[in-house]
C-alpha cells in the first residue's frame, strides 16, 4: 500500500501521485508567500505615498500647484493608480485590504487637497482684497479742470469789447450760395478774386462752404434795411487751402458791419484801434495799409506791432515787426444796393478778422494747426 514514512519531520513520498501532491501543496505555500510579501510592499508604497502626497500639498501655495499636484497624485495617470495597477498580483482575499487602504489614502488626500485649495483660494482672495483695498484716509486725486479753447476764448473777448461798442452778434449760415458768398459781394463768376477764396462745392449746385463771414452781411442787411445796422458776424470759414502754420482749410472769421446815414472812415479807424488797444493792451502801435477787396472802397488791412518781438522783428512776424491782424474798408455801393440801402443816403464800414491767428498772436503760438489736432499740452502752454 502506498504511504508516507516521517523522518524527523521530513515527507518522504512514497508514490508519485503523492510526490505531484505534495509539490503542488509547497508551490501553493511559496505563492502565498510571495502574495505575502507583495501585498506588504504595496502597503508600504501606499504609506509611502500619503506620505510624500503630504509634504508636497503642504509646499503648494497656488491653485496651479495644487491642480499639478492632483495629476501627480491622484489623477488617472497618478501615482496612486500606478501603484494599484500591481493589485492584480494579490490573492483574491488579500486584495480587499489594500483596496481598502487604497480607498483610505485616496480620501484621506482628497480631504487634504480640498482644505488645501479652500486655504489657497482665501489667502488669494484676501491678497487680491489688498491689493484693490482703498484707503479712504488718503488725500483724493486732483481733477484736472478743463480749459476753454484758445480761440473760443479770442473770440469771447471779441466778443465782449465789441458788445461794450454797441455791435450785436448776428448768426449766418456756414453753407452759402454762389450768389451771397460771392456774386451779392461784388464778385461775379470770372472774377479775379475768386481764385484768393477757392472753397468746397456741395453736391447741390451753386451750393458751397462759405469762404468767409462776409455775405453775413447781406443776410443782416437784408434783414435791417433800411435801418441803421452795428452788427459783428461769428463763424466758421472754409478755404481750399494749401494749409501751412498760419492756414487752415477750417478756421473762425468774425465780420464787423455798420451802416447809417453819416458813417465814416474815422469811425471805422476808431472802432478798430479801440478794439486792438482792448484786445493787446493800452498802446500798443497799429497801422491801416492799403488794400484791395470787391466789397469795400477804399480798402484797407490792419497790421499790430508784433506781440511777441515788440516790433524788434521775429521769425512769427518774419522780422518785419508787424502782424497782419484784419481787413477791412468802407462798404461797396454796390453791395450796399444788394442789401437794400440807397447808398446816396447810407454808408457803412465792414471788417473781417482772423480770431485764430488773434489767438495766436495773443498766446505767441507758432503753428495754427495745433488747434485742430486735439493735443491737450497745447492748453498747457496758455
Ligand atoms: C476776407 O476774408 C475778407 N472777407 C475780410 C473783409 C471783411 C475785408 C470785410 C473787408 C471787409 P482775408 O482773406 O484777408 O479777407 O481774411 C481775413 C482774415 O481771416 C485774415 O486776416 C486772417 O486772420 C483770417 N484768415 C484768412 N485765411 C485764413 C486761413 N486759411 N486760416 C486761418 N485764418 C485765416
Amino acid at each position: 500500500m502506498g504511504g508516507t514514512t516521517e523522518h524527523a519531520g521530513n515527507f518522504v513520498p512514497v508514490d508519485e501521485r503523492l510526490v505531484s501532491f505534495f509539490v503542488s501543496l509547497k508551490q501553493e505555500k511559496g505563492r502565498d508567500h510571495m502574495s505575502k510579501i507583495v501585498q506588504q510592499d504595496i502597503l508600504q508604497q501606499l504609506e509611502q505615498l500619503q506620505r510624500d502626497a503630504q509634504t508636497a500639498l503642504a509646499q503648494a501655495n497656488t491653485t496651479g500647484a495644487t491642480r499639478e499636484w492632483y495629476s501627480e497624485y491622484l489623477s488617472r495617470k497618478g501615482r496612486l493608480t500606478s501603484i494599484l495597477r500591481n493589485l492584480g498580483s494579490l490573492s483574491a482575499e488579500e486584495r480587499p485590504l489594500v483596496g481598502k487602504v487604497a480607498n483610505e489614502v485616496k480620501a484621506v488626500l482628497e480631504n487634504a487637497l480640498q482644505e488645501r485649495q479652500a486655504a489657497i483660494g482665501q489667502a488669494e482672495l484676501e491678497a487680491v482684497r489688498r491689493a484693490e483695498s482703498v484707503d479712504v484716509t488718503l488725500p483724493g486725486r486732483p481733477q484736472k479742470l478743463g480749459k476753454l479753447h484758445i480761440t473760443t476764448r479770442a473770440l469771447r473777448d471779441i466778443y465782449a469789447i465789441f458788445t461794450a461798442m454797441g455791435f450785436q452778434i448776428y448768426d449766418s449760415p456756414e453753407v452759402e450760395t454762389d450768389e451771397y458768398n460771392f456774386q451779392l459781394l461784388n464778385i461775379p463768376p470770372g472774377h479775379p478774386a475768386r481764385d484768393m477764396w477757392d472753397t468746397f462745392y456741395t453736391t447741390m449746385p451753386g451750393l458751397i462752404l462759405r469762404t468767409h463771414t462776409s455775405p453775413g452781411q447781406i443776410h443782416a442787411m437784408r434783414e435791417y434795411a433800411p435801418e441803421p445796422i452795428r452788427v459783428i458776424l461769428p463763424g466758421k470759414c472754409y478755404r481750399y487751402e494749401a494749409v501751412d502754420a498760419s492756414h487752415e482749410s477750417m478756421f473762425y472769421q468774425v465780420e464787423g458791419l455798420a451802416i447809417g446815414k453819416h458813417i465814416t472812415f474815422s469811425d471805422l479807424k476808431g472802432v478798430l484801434i479801440n478794439f486792438a488797444n482792448q484786445m493787446y493792451g493800452e498802446g500798443r502801435k497799429t497801422r491801416f495799409r492799403k488794400s484791395y477787396f470787391p466789397f469795400t472802397e477804399p480798402s484797407v488791412e490792419m497790421d499790430i506791432e508784433c506781440v511777441l518781438c515788440g516790433g524788434k522783428g521775429c521769425p512769427v512776424c518774419k522780422y518785419s515787426g508787424w502782424l497782419e491782424m484784419l481787413g477791412a474798408g468802407m462798404v461797396h455801393p454796390r453791395v450796399l444796393q444788394n442789401g437794400g440801402y440807397d447808398p446816396t443816403e447810407f454808408s457803412g464800414f465792414a471788417f473781417g478778422m482772423g480770431p485764430d491767428r488773434i489767438a495766436l498772436q495773443k498766446y505767441g503760438i507758432d503753428d495754427i494747426r495745433y488747434f485742430f489736432t486735439n493735443d491737450a499740452r497745447l492748453f498747457e502752454r496758455v
